[in-house]
């Protein structure tokens, strides 16, 4: 079956800034695939080139088989978009941002409203909500909003750029029930994300990338047993308990304990599973350390960051 994405070498500068370079890739239809990465990795210039709103400068891009630069308008029949910046009209209410979507989609005005509220449905959003103006929205709504109007062309792929950066947790698990469901319904989706707890819970495979790279493939699974690991985090009363909580934190099966002075706290990445938890808490009554918080957490972006690339994510030069 044709790839719903396939990247090669795929290209983009922006002047000295390299923001793509070199991407390969292959999404299969039925995947959703998440591209994570930290901020100015080229996440959104890669949406943008699948989208058509901008032109790589080398390398092959294809949507189900169509090129992106030699067949734009065919991809765009192919695809739906959603921004990383919700882009809805605040005085109109939601059924009319829609119905305009789809008649700016060259459908006519009775399939317009049909698909209008069959988007509304997809996405939860009831009579009521829908009759009001988007500007009495939460963020949240006005997100889904955002994404049902990328719905209202019938998209075979829906390409969605940090769905939820800025929404409260219930709202992202919202946002993330609903693009759930669309999948269900046989919907194919590339999603951008900071977020690995994100990628984690949608996504059937995931591309890390950094400096427009691919750093690290594979599903959710082979990533987290590639790194293989959980973190032990506590967070010390007093400052001057950080390096003797890091003394007892230190074991020759342990990598090294780090210090963040700034939020107190010391962070230790253990093997998966609970064991390491026990014999930890053990050390630190047995020192009489004094500590306000202790928790075992799956690696954070940035940790996995350091696991792959042995530097943390905010190191990066490209801003
Ligand atoms: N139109 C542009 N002109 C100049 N530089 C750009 C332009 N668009 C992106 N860049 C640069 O290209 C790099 C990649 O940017 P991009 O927006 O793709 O990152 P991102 O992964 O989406 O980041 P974020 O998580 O902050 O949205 C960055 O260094 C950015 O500054
Ligand atoms: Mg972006």
């Amino acid at each position: 079956m044709t790839p719903a994405i396939e990247a090669v070498d795929l290209r983009k500068r922006f002047g000295k800034t390299v923001a793509l370079d070199g991407i390969n890739l292959v999404a299969e239809s039925g995947q959703v695939l998440a591209v994570l990465g930290p901020n100015g990795a080229g996440k959104t210039t890669f949406v943008r080139a699948l989208s058509t709103l901008l032109r790589p400068d080398g390398g092959e891009l294809r949507v189900f088989g169509h090129d992106v630069s030699k067949q734009p308008g065919s991809v765009r029949r192919l695809i739906g978009l959603a921004g990383q910046y919700a882009a809805v009209e605040p005085a109109m209410s939601g059924r009319e941002n829609l119905e305009m979507a789809a008649r700016l989609f060259g459908l006519d005005r009775k399939t317009a409203k049909h698909n209008a509220a069959r988007a509304l449905d997809q996405l939860g959003l009831d009579e009521k909500d829908a009759g009001r103006l988007v500007r009495t929205y939460s963020g949240g709504m006005r997100r889904k909003v955002d994404l049902a109007a990328s719905l209202v062309g019938t998209p075979r792929l829906l390409l969605l750029d940090e769905p939820t950066t800025g929404l409260d947790p219930r709202s992202r698990i919202e946002l993330w029930e609903a693009i759930r469901s669309l999948v269900e319904q046989g919907t194919d989706v590339l999603l951008t994300t900071q977020y690995l707890d994100e990628a984690d819970h949608l996504a059937s495979r995931i591309v890390i990338i950094d400096h427009g790279r691919v750093v690290a493939a594979g599903t959710p699974k082979e990533l987290k047993a590639r790194i293989g690991r959980n973190v032990i985090e506590v967070h010390v009363r007093r400052f001057e308990d950080l390096v003797p909580v890091a003394r007892v934190l230190s074991s020759p099966n342990n990598g090294a304990p780090r210090i963040e002075e700034a939020t107190r706290r010391v962070t230790l990445s253990v093997e998966a599973g609970i064991g390491r938890l026990r014999t930890v808490l053990g050390a630190i009554e047995t020192a009489g350390l004094e500590v306000d918080d202790v928790s075992l957490r799956a690696p954070s972006l940035d940790e996995v960051f350091l696991a792959l690339t042995g530097r943390p994510a905010e190191e990066k030069g490209a801003q």
